[in-house]
Formats: structure tokens, C-alpha cells, sequence
């Protein structure tokens, strides 16, 4: 393809693209199947890194990431990111109003009310239409440019289409990590034997600040905005803005209104105190502003905060009750976790009887005793906390809580790895909740996807001895399925068909399902892909195990070790032998060229413009050949950013040649391609 026709491509693929990305996240249609959207997103990118000048600034293969920052410019704001009074009574909003109306002489005005988003400011500035910068609050005078992770929020367009649009404007809003995504982060996150994250909203700040944009990307952050700035918006009221950032497609959460007079504004607070809780994101209260931007102007700024806006925060509702006792449950990676078991208790509608303590620092932190009287909070999110003791009611003779040493399921020794908040039973093989979670796991929907069984039938299941780990599952017998629990002639075809179509899932699933520390679906697929059979990934040195793509020193570890334990090795070969799919099916990239034939490449470091897997393709794709190690063999070592020194200095010593990302650039015009 010339540079012609490809900017035209690009230009075409892009337009499209956008167009499909805005109806499916500001109008809720789709006209293209995921499928379909992937397959243009794909060609696209596959172009961009052909012809990476030409690719566009509104591009929507950022959302997927992968430029990488390792530091944040900071930047002055050009109007100060300010805070809110806070206010917790209808007093202390009667006085604000007060003060309101004092400030504007007696002059009639309205009051606009929205929600107050529970998640991490954010500034955003485009020029000429185009998304810009994205720039964290910091310390409300300078934040951080955090633009490449920002682009990759679905719902913000990337350029504003329309007539009229100011030069230059900012809008403001707050990013978030919606509860579901959050709630299915730490379902993730537990399921490959990773702490969990404590709440959403600091889970959405580092999120914000990770210096790969396509570990943001798949995050899946949103954002709602509410504040227009700039010179020339042509908008007198906050409605006008909130109304045009709208129509220029910026996602506006649908629960603001205008209120005529301060009674309205309290009638507003009532009506969401509890239906807040069905929102899609955690909320801690209401913002009030004058709705007149010239009255807004005429009530100004005191040093910290606007005089004509001020948010009314919920108080948590909170209760207090006795502490029982304390238990502790057992995870399938064999992390411990407390659990207050409280005197029941009525809190914001519902009976509460537990709630989580985290990890021995918690209780620490808490220092709670036995028979204390705890305050139990139900904030935004579902499930209750312990914040506090009531230390008047404490009795003289209570003792610290001694944290378990013994698994409570198998009485195995705990141990707490350094650094690490969790406590580990490491009784893998022995210990019945790991057992029974490994199951779970490894018949789940991203996994063997077996959903003819369930929860309650794997616990039968392992009860009566039939199946201790998942190949088990494989030699099952009808006549034994049939004995179970509820089982009759139909529900046990059912179950054995499952088990028998779980065959077919391919070698990634397979990966993902062993259940191997740290493995999350992303890094199984790479692996599948980069290792191609499980008996090369089994037999793969530590060091060839870190060259592949997405694996850091942990993980790097937790496979190289999985693979030295003889019990996981039996049970790959009784898997091997139920004809489960080790195996990769991925195809690689179709030759374009034979530009590279005969010519090795070592990959190592990371690329402004090219994720490490696309460089591979490239390669592949021009007749190359990547390998994982440097050798006297090797024709070039292509080195990124933060590439070992181990590697450079053997490539030095036996002279393979280094080249950087712009060499591989030029070697690939220079062939022509
Ligand atoms: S307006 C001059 N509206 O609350 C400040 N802020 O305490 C104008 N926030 O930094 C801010 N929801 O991060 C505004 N609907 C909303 C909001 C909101 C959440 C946050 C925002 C701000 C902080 C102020």
C-alpha cells in the first residue's frame, strides 16, 4: 500500500471507528458487532504501525492503550482546581443560602443540584476540538499530565464534532471506576491469588497513575463531567454548560437538577439519600451551585473554595454492636481472611451479622478485643465496615485479639510472606476450601466454562472423595453423578456433556484454569501465544519465562515454580490424557514481505510506539525471526526503554548489533516496506 492510499485508509478506518465507539457509549447502540469493531480496530492499528506518521490524533486505537509514560509532566492549571465547603446539616445549608443571598443584594436566583461523585478530579483541555491534556488535581495549582491513560476512558471523545466549538476550553469532571467493574477487578484479582483492592475510589487514583495505558485500558475507568471553563463558551448559566458538554457528547450523570430556591435543593438532598445506592458509581453526597455563571462571578472565590457552590455530604449511617467473635475463611489460594461476626444488628435497611476485617493489620490497626462494642458504617458501598471501637463501653479485662496461626480448615501452620498483608495456609494439596476453590475455578465461564456444575454440587462432589481435583472431573461416572444430591437421568446427561464439552476449550482457557499464582486470563493468552505448547512453557527457564510479554519477576516465578511441583505435573498428564487442548491454535500473522528473511531479532525493554507483541508481528510478518535469548547467532538485539544491563553487555561482548525503536523504523523503510 503507498502512503497515499494508507492515509486515506486510515483516515476512512478512523472516522468509522470513532462513529461505531460514540453510538455504542453515548447512544447505547451498536450497528457493528464486537467482532466486526475489533476486526476495523485491528486493521487500523495494524497500519498505524506501518505508517506511524500518519496516524491521526483522534485515533481510537489509543483506547486500547499501550503508549507508555514512566513520568507525568507536571503542569500549572490554567484556573486553580479548587475544593468545596462541606456542610453535613439543613442548618448549615440554610446558612449558605443565607449567605448566597446576602452576597447578591437581595437578587432572585436559582440553585443547580448534582450528585457528588466519589472518585478522582480530572481537568481536560481541547484545542481545536482535540482532547489534548488530562490533568489530575495534584495540589489544585500544578497536576499531572496524565493524558495517554485518559484517552483510553470509552465514554470521553477524543475530538468534538459540531459548529461553533471554542478554540480552547477545559471541562472538568470526576474519573471513576464504576462499582461493577470494581466489584469484577477484585473478583479477578482474587481469583489469581492477588490482594484485593480496599475501595474504588483510590483504586481508580492509581489506576489513573500506572505508567502502562493499556493496563488502564482494560481497567475500564469512566468518567462524568461537570464543569465547563474557558473565554468563549458562549453559556450564562450552569445549565448552558452542562446542557452544551452534553450535546458536544461528554457524559453528564442523568441525575443533576435545577432547583428554584433552597427548600428544593433539601427536597433534592431527601429524595437520593437512598436511591444513591442504585447508582452505577459510589457518591458521597450533593453539590449545590448558584446557577447564574454572572452570579457566580459576582460571589467569587475565598482562598480555598468557590462562595457559590458547596457540597452537602451524607453522614455514613452507623451503628454500634457487640463483636462475637472473629472467624476465618480460607480462599482458593489459601489466603486467610477475618471476618467480624457481629451481634445482629439493623443498619440502613438491612439486618447485619458480618463484616469483613481484611488481614491481621486490620485488626491491629482496629485493636480489637472480644466483646467489644464495635461501629459498624454502611457508606456508599454494600457491604459493612468495622471503623471504630467504642472505647467507654470496653471492659477492664478484655485481651488484644491473637491472630490464628493454625489453618481453622486443615490446622496447618499459616505464613505471611514479606510485604504481604495476607496470611497463607500452604497446605495446598490437603487443605478442603483450596481444594474445592481450585474446582470452582477451573470450571468457571473465562475458564472450562463448565456450567453445568455448580458451587453446591463440587462440594458433594469432594465430600463423597469422587473428585479431588479438577482432571477427576474427567473419569466421573454416570452411575456415580446419578447418586448424587438431586441428580436424576436428564441433570446427570447434563453434567457429563459439560464436563465432555469442556474439551474443546482452547489452550488458553486450559492455562488460565490449572489455576498457576498470579495467572489472569490476559497472561495465560500471552503465555499460550508465546510458548505455543505446555511443554515448552514447562520446561522454559526462569529466564526465557521473563523475556515473554506481560510477565514480570512474579509471575515469572510462580509458573517456574508450578511447573517443579510433581503433583501439578501429574495432574497436566492426567488432563493430557482426558485430551483437554494443550496446545496453542494462535496462527501467526500471514508473511507480507520477506524484507527480514533470515533475520533474528531479541526483543527486550518497552517502545514508545510499539507494544512488544506487535513488534513480533511485524517481524513474523516480513519473514523475520524473533528469539527470546542473545546468542553469537543473533543479528540484533531491538532495545527499548529500561532494557537489563545483563542483555546489553552480553550482546556487547559477543557483538550482535543493539538497535533502537527509530533503527528498526528506518531497517523496515530501508527494506521497502
Ligand atoms: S464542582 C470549584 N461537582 O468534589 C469546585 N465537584 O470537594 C467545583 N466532585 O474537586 C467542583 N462531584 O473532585 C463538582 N458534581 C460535582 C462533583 C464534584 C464530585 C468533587 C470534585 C471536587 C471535589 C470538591
Amino acid at each position: 500500500m503507498t502512503a497515499s492510499e494508507a492515509k486515506k485508509k486510515i483516515q476512512e478506518l478512523t472516522e468509522k471507528i470513532n462513529f461505531h465507539n460514540d453510538l455504542y457509549y453515548q447512544k447505547n447502540q451498536s450497528e457493528l458487532s464486537d467482532f466486526e469493531f475489533d476486526q476495523l480496530l485491528e486493521q487500523l492499528s495494524g497500519l498505524e504501525k506501518e505508517f506511524p506518521e500518519l496516524k491521526l490524533p483522534d485515533s481510537p486505537t489509543q483506547r486500547v492503550g499501550g503508549a507508555i509514560t514512566k513520568t507525568f509532566p507536571s503542569m500549572v492549571h490554567q484556573y486553580p482546581m479548587l475544593s468545596l465547603g462541606n456542610t453535613y446539616s439543613q442548618q448549615e445549608l440554610e446558612d449558605f443560602d443565607g449567605r448566597v443571598a446576602k452576597g447578591l443584594d437581595g437578587d432572585p436566583y436559582e440553585y443547580f443540584c448534582e450528585l457528588k461523585f466519589d472518585g478522582v478530579s480530572i481537568s481536560l483541555i481541547y484545542e481545536n476540538g482535540l482532547l489534548v491534556k488530562g490533568i489530575t488535581r495534584g495540589d489544585g495549582v500544578r497536576g499531572d499530565d496524565v493524558i495517554a491513560n485518559v484517552k483510553t476512558i470509552r465514554t470521553l471523545p477524543l475530538k468534538i464534532k459540531g459548529k461553533n466549538i471554542p478554540a480552547r476550553f477545559e471541562v472538568r469532571g470526576e474519573v471513576f471506576l464504576p462499582k461493577n467493574v470494581f466489584k469484577q477487578l477484585n473478583k479477578e484479582r482474587e481469583d489469581i491469588g492477588e490482594e484485593t483492592y480496599a475501595n474504588a475510589r483510590n483504586t481508580a487514583s492509581g489506576t489513573l497513575k500506572m505508567q502502562d495505558s493499556a493496563e488502564v485500558a482494560k481497567r475500564k475507568l469512566d468518567c462524568y463531567l461537570y464543569y465547563l471553563l474557558g473565554e468563549d463558551n458562549n453559556v450564562h448559566t450552569h445549565e448552558d454548560s452542562i446542557k452544551k458538554i452534553e450535546a458536544w457528547g461528554f457524559q453528564v450523570s442523568p441525575t443533576y437538577k435545577k432547583c428554584k430556591n433552597i427548600s428544593e435543593v433539601l427536597t433534592y438532598i431527601q429524595g437520593w439519600e437512598k436511591k444513591r445506592t442504585e447508582l452505577p458509581l459510589e457518591t458521597d453526597g450533593v453539590v449545590i451551585k448558584v446557577n447564574n455563571l454572572d452570579q457566580q462571578d459576582r460571589l467569587g472565590f475565598t482562598a480555598k473554595s468557590p462562595r457559590w457552590a458547596i457540597a452537602y455530604k451524607y453522614k455514613s449511617e452507623s451503628t454500634s454492636t457487640r463483636l462475637n467473635g472473629i472467624t476465618y475463611q480460607v480462599g482458593r489460594t489459601g489466603a486467610v481472611t477475618p471476618v467480624a461476626e457481629l451481634e445482629p444488628v439493623l443498619l440502613a435497611g438491612t439486618t447485619v451479622k458480618r463484616a469483613s476485617l481484611h488481614n491481621a493489620n486490620e485488626i491491629a490497626r482496629l485493636d480489637l478485643r472480644i466483646g467489644d462494642f464495635v461501629f459498624v458504617e454502611k457508606g456508599g458501598e454494600i457491604i459493612p465496615k468495622v471503623t471504630s471501637v467504642d472505647l467507654s463501653k470496653r471492659k477492664g479485662n478484655s485481651k488484644q485479639v491473637e491472630y490464628i496461626s493454625e489453618c481453622p480448615q486443615c490446622g496447618t501452620k499459616l505464613i505471611r510472606h514479606e510485604g504481604e498483608a495476607n496470611h497463607y495456609c500452604p497446605n495446598e494439596s490437603g487443605c478442603p476450601p483450596q481444594i474445592k476453590g481450585r474446582i470452582e475455578h477451573f470450571i468457571q465461564r473465562k475458564a472450562m466454562d463448565i456450567d453445568s456444575l455448580g458451587e453446591k454440587t463440587i462440594e458433594q462432589l469432594y465430600d463423597l472423595g469422587l473428585v479431588k481435583t479438577p482432571a477427576d472431573l474427567y473419569t466421573l461416572k454416570k452411575e456415580a453423578v446419578l447418586n448424587l444430591e438431586g441428580f436424576k437421568e436428564l441433570s446427570t446427561k447434563n453434567l457429563l456433556a459439560g464436563i465432555e464439552a469442556s474439551k474443546s476449550a482452547p489452550f488458553e482457557s486450559v492455562l488460565f484454569a490449572i489455576g498457576i499464582r498470579f495467572v489472569g486470563k490476559t497472561v495465560a493468552e500471552k503465555l499460550a501465544r508465546h510458548f505455543k505448547t505446555i511443554d515448552q512453557l514447562s520446561n522454559a527457564t526462569y529466564e526465557q519465562l521473563i523475556e515473554a510479554p506481560e510477565v514480570g519477576e512474579k509471575i515469572a516465578l510462580s509458573v517456574f515454580t508450578f511447573f517443579r511441583n510433581s503433583e501439578n505435573q501429574q495432574e497436566i498428564a492426567k488432563l493430557k490424557k482426558a485430551g483437554l487442548k494443550f496446545e496453542s491454535e494462535f496462527k501467526e500473522p500471514e508473511k507480507i514481505s520477506t524484507a527480514l528473511a533470515g533475520k533474528s531479532f531479541v526483543i527486550s525493554g518497552t517502545f514508545q510506539n510499539y507494544e512488544r507483541d506487535h513488534l513480533k508481528d511485524i517481524i513474523v510478518a516480513h519473514g523475520g525471526k524473533v528469539l527470546s535469548s542473545v546468542s553469537a547467532k543473533l543479528d540484533f538485539l531491538l532495545a527499548g526503554e529500561n532494557m537489563g544491563p545483563a542483555k546489553r553487555e552480553k550482546a556487547e561482548a559477543l557483538g550482535v548489533k543493539i538497535i533502537s525503536e527509530e533503527e528498526f523504523d528506518e531497517k523496515l523503510k530501508e527494506a521497502g516496506v
